[in-house]
Parts: structure tokens; sequence; C-alpha cells
């Protein structure tokens, strides 16, 4: 029998967002910090789309990226669009706001096998809230409390994957 390759074990994980250059790389980045750091670097493959084709082959906001670098985290990569093929590819679709999450259900092909999660509904302090604000248009405060927002989010939805780890 074959032994599954290490990315057939590996739970594939897929933060999505508007522009892919502000809310999912640093979702993606702090969800992978969080997983190194808990000794899980090896159990999950981690990657960011965007719904929108805006900023497709662009780098992440300086802003965004500007207040990861501050904060401990470095984001990285080049936007790209959510494609049908990522249905198939990710065993988790994470979406950060409930525009994005509906974006993506109406791009999810009849027997795609991917779960659709709202970032928010895993976030210990969310209070009702069930977007990350979408900080694109707004000042630099917006930048730290997406940082939060998606810090503390990534780190429970780490511990509720972690225990589906083979
Ligand atoms: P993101 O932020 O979805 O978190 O990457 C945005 C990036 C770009 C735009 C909106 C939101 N835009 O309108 O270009």
């Amino acid at each position: 029998m074959n032994e599954p390759s290490q990315s057939d074990a590996q739970i594939h994980v897929l933060f999505v967002c508007l522009g892919n250059i502000c809310r999912s790389p640093l979702g993606e980045a702090l969800f992978r910090h969080h997983a190194d750091a808990g000794g899980h670097a090896g159990c999950f493959r981690v990657d960011s789309a965007g719904t929108a084709a805006y900023h497709i082959g662009e780098p992440p906001d300086s802003r965004s990226a500007e207040t990861a670098r501050r904060r401990g985290v470095q984001l990285a990569g080049r936007a790209r669009r959510l494609e049908p093929s990522d249905f198939y590819d990710f065993d988790h679709i994470v979406a950060m706001d409930r525009s994005n999450l509906e974006d993506i259900e109406a791009a999810r092909p009849s027997d795609a096998r991917a779960r659709v999660h709202l970032l928010r509904s895993f976030d210990p302090e969310a209070d009702g809230d069930e977007d990350v604000p979408d900080p694109y248009y707004g000042g630099p405060d917006g930048f730290d409390r997406v940082h939060d927002i998606v810090d503390r989010s990534t780190r429970a939805l780490l511990a509720h994957l972690a225990g589906e780890a083979r």
C-alpha cells in the first residue's frame, strides 16, 4: 500500500478576503506563525486568495505588512484570485467577512469538498461581530485592530483544527 505523501496528510487551509492584500495574507501569516510556535508546522499547508481581481500579482498592502512586521510577523506572497480548483485542493476555506463568504459560496462547485467558515466564528472576543473589518480605506488604527482580531481568531482556529491533524 502506498504511504500518503506529506501534503496528503496535511490539513490545507485557505484564507480569503476581497483583494488578497490586507486581511487574508495576514490570516495566512498569523495562522502559520501560531502553527510553527505550537509545533504544528508540518501539519498544515496554508495559503490565501481574494474574491476580486483588482490586485492580482501585487505584494501585500504596505500598511498591513508594516503593522505585521512591527508585531513580529512577515507577510509574503503575491495576490491571487480564488479559483474553482481551490474548492478541491483545500480542506478549509476561511472568509474574512460575510460578503467574502457570500462570494465564496456563490463560486463553490456543487461537489466541492472544502468546508467554508467565517474567521470570526472562532473569535473568542467576537461579542456578536461577524466580520473582520475591511481596513483598506480607513486610517492606520484599523490595521492594528484587524491584526488583533486576526491574531486571536487564527489562534483559536488552529486549536480547533489541530484536533483534526493526523
Ligand atoms: P483586503 O482589503 O480585502 O483585506 O485585501 C482590500 C483591498 C483592496 C480593496 C478593498 C479591500 N480595493 O477596493 O481595492
